[in-house]
């Protein structure tokens, strides 16, 4: 009882407001993994002009968080959101460099408390109810989905709106243009995630032309 009225306390610090603001601007987030430091810039610039102004840029690679200080240093405008976030450590890595918010692929204790205290917002993952129920505890009202196709997809999303129907979801983990419309149909999806803004062999080719035509297509098509 003591622990729930402490944490009630602190539900203004999960930043629902702020995370709709975010995910408003940005039908379609691009979930980013920079290999070479050297593309950070010119391949965020290429998504941004392309019409995507929220980015995930995850610490799956070595030069993450150089690449997210350059970045937010080159495209102040854009919203950085940080991914992979795995520990309270590394939200705090999220919170040096200066990041917008913070995307975790899963859920722990200690990151739903973390978050709570934190000045950067979070969008925890969850993949059943059981994890949303916990966050929900917390405060938290807005989450990844993940991973969204493998995890039971549009008919999950629909199944969760029957217990939690506040709850508002950024689905990603399968999702490209081909069925991006059917979770952005759905009333608790916000926006949706994937990497396939950003292929490989664009990206090895620094055809930055082509990232940008492919943002393009994607903002004409799916944004408000
Ligand atoms: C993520 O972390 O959101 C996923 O790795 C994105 O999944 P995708 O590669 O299937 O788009």
């Amino acid at each position: 009882m003591t622990v729930q009225m402490s944490i009630d306390k602190q539900l203004p610090s999960t930043r629902t407001t702020e995370l709709d603001s975010i995910c408003l601007k940005a039908e379609v987030i691009p979930v980013i993994a920079i290999q070479r430091i050297e593309d950070a810039v010119p391949l965020a610039r290429a998504l941004f002009e392309g019409g995507l102004s929220v980015l995930e840029i995850t610490l799956r690679t070595d030069c993450a968080l150089e690449a997210i200080k350059r970045i937010n240093e080159a495209l102040p405008q854009a919203s950085i959101g940080v991914g992979t976030v795995l520990t309270p450590a590394q939200y705090r890595q999220a919170e040096e460099v200066g990041a917008d918010f913070v995307v975790t692929p899963g859920t722990t204790e200690a990151l739903y408390r973390y978050g709570v205290t934190s000045p950067l917002p979070m969008l925890p993952g969850v993949a059943t109810v059981s994890e949303l129920m916990t966050g929900w505890q917390y405060g938290y009202r807005r989450f990844k989905f993940f991973p969204a196709e493998a995890s039971g997809g549009v008919k999950a999303l629909k199944s969760f709106a029957g217990p939690i129907p506040e709850a508002r979801f950024c689905p990603t983990g399968g999702i490209g243009i081909n069925n991006a419309e059917d979770y952005l149909a759905l009333n608790n999806v916000m926006c949706v995630g994937g990497s396939w803004l950003t292929p490989k062999s664009l990206v090895e080719a620094e055809d930055w032309e082509a990232i940008r035509r492919l943002a393009r297509e994607v903002a004409d098509r799916f944004h408000h």
